[in-house]
């Protein structure tokens, strides 16, 4: 079988966080192993600095028409060949504007529906009719479709090319990162589709009502995701602890009786990360390297850290970091909350990230207030995110869900202890032990103890 990425991000052409990470590494690594590997993603040319990632995936001169929302959509396809895999992008003028791949500072684009059902289709025939280094990938492809933006993918298949005899041995793989997002719009929106009729609410004679391809369990919206669900051959999620959580009240964000129904096709797979990028011997962005048989050059990594953000050079003074998105879902409030009290504690404390304005702001502000102890560093910086990774003792990741969580991961190879909340991904039984082991090591616990033995 040939492999298909679908998705809306892949580092380093475009990313807004792990799902590019993800989509960006793991085609390099099957690649690796043996396989054919494609990318289908978006081309964002908005006329930034970023386009600088497009300028080697040349225009194949392969124009497509697509009928849907009420009209014939012209698309086009670029390709690089990198890293032994076809990283194929879909051209067209919604994706060229300026912004993040979802939105700009007004918010979500209101036609994400729109965008995300052209790059669907694009991808769908991308195998059949892309003579890449001389062949198609031709119809025996697994498709790996990532999150709602994707989804349409395997309803396409069962709806429209299977009953037509193509695509027959094809598989789809839905991998869900974030069941929070699943592209829910109007129920009218659903004509816009271009997808029989008949696959929309009407099929309680074939399917009870939970199970219905696109409709909500109310009947009243299109939910792309779920049309995935109930189509994708398999589902995956990116690790087994969020497996298990969407298919709870809590954790199913609507979804989950559906989820459980298919359980016997659901499982967890815990996302890898990128060794050679993360790896504190040999990290070009830290001031000292170290491993874990000698790690007397992570304190000259907290030190040049301290240095660089005007902190007070004290190795013995145990250093804090967050890395993330300032949003609800990485309980960034439950720091704004905790932070008096954490930082009337002799500690330091250094944030990155970007988000909600409202976090901003109060990042700015607490600098001010705590000049000697905490840096809220607005904004991402890879360099930076490396040299927290090394220099911190303590990596603060309080998510409410986390479906994988990749940060802690990095911490861990680069001895930082992460502090969380036992959810997704982060409650995954090794990582678990680890963090045990790691908090033995420090005599015993959380901070206090922590302060008495210097890392
Ligand atoms: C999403 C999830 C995150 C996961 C990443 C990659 O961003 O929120 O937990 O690590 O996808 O799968």
């Amino acid at each position: 079988y040939n492999i298909v990425f679908v998705t809306a991000e892949a580092a380093p052409y475009s990313k807004t966080g792990g799902l590019g990470d993800v989509c960006g590494s793991l085609p390099v690594a099957l690649a690796a192993r043996g396989h054919r590997v494609m990318v289908v993603s978006p081309r964002y040319f908005n006329g930034t600095a970023a386009d600088e990632n497009f300028t080697l995936a040349k225009d194949l001169g392969c124009c497509m028409k697509i009928c849907c929302f009420g009209g014939e959509q012209e698309i086009a396809f670029f390709h690089e060949y990198r890293e032994g895999v076809d990283w194929v992008f879909v051209d067209h003028p919604s994706y060229h504007r300026p912004g993040n791949p979802y939105g700009d500072i007004n918010g979500a684009f209101g036609d994400n529906q729109f965008r995300y059902t052209l790059l669907c289709y694009a991808a769908c025939e991308a195998p059949l009719v892309l003579p890449l280094g001389g062949f198609t990938y031709g119809e025996k492809c697994i498709f790996l479709v990532n999150d709602w933006h994707a989804g349409l993918v395997p309803v396409l298949l069962a709806s429209k090319y299977r009953p037509h005899g193509v695509y027959k041995d094809a598989r789809s793989i839905l991998v869900i990162h974030n069941l929070s997002h699943q592209g829910v719009e109007p129920a009218a929106t659903y004509k816009n589709l271009g997808l029989p009729s008949e696959w929309y609410g009407a099929l309680e004679w074939v399917f009870p009502t939970w199970a219905r391809t696109h409709a909500l369990d109310t009947g009243e919206a299109v939910n792309v995701l779920k049309g995935a669900i109930v189509t994708a051959d398999r589902l995956l999620t990116v690790s087994k602890g969020y497996s298990w959580e969407i298919t709870t009240v809590e954790g199913g964000y609507g979804l989950h009786e559906i989820l459980s129904s298919r359980k016997s096709v659901l499982n967890g797979i815990t996302n890898g990360i990128d060794i050679t990028e993360w790896n504190p011997s040999s990290d070009e962005h830290i001031a000292s390297h170290y491993s874990i048989d000698d790690l007397s050059g992570k304190v000259q990594c907290k030190i040049a850290l301290q240095k660089e953000l005007g902190l007070p050079i004290r190795p013995d003074c145990p250093l804090i970091g967050f890395i993330g998105r300032l949003d609800y879902q990485k309980g960034i409030d439950l720091i704004r909350l905790a932070a008096p009290e954490i930082l009337a504690d002799d500690i330091q404390f250094v944030m990155l990230g970007s988000g909600d304005p409202q976090f901003e702001s109060w990042m700015r502000d607490t600098e001010a207030t705590y000049k000697d102890k905490y840096r809220g560093w607005v904004g991402f910086n890879v360099p930076i995110s490396h040299r927290i990774t090394a220099g911190c003792d303590i990596l603060l990741m309080p998510s409410r869900f986390e479906p994988c969580g990749l940060n802690q991961l990095y911490a861990m190879r680069y001895g930082t202890i992460p502090v969380v909340h036992a959810t997704g991904g982060l409650r995954w039984k090794t990582s678990i032990h680890l963090l045990e082991k790691a908090v033995v090591k420090v005599q015993g616990g959380p901070f206090c103890h922590y302060q008495k033995k210097a890392c």
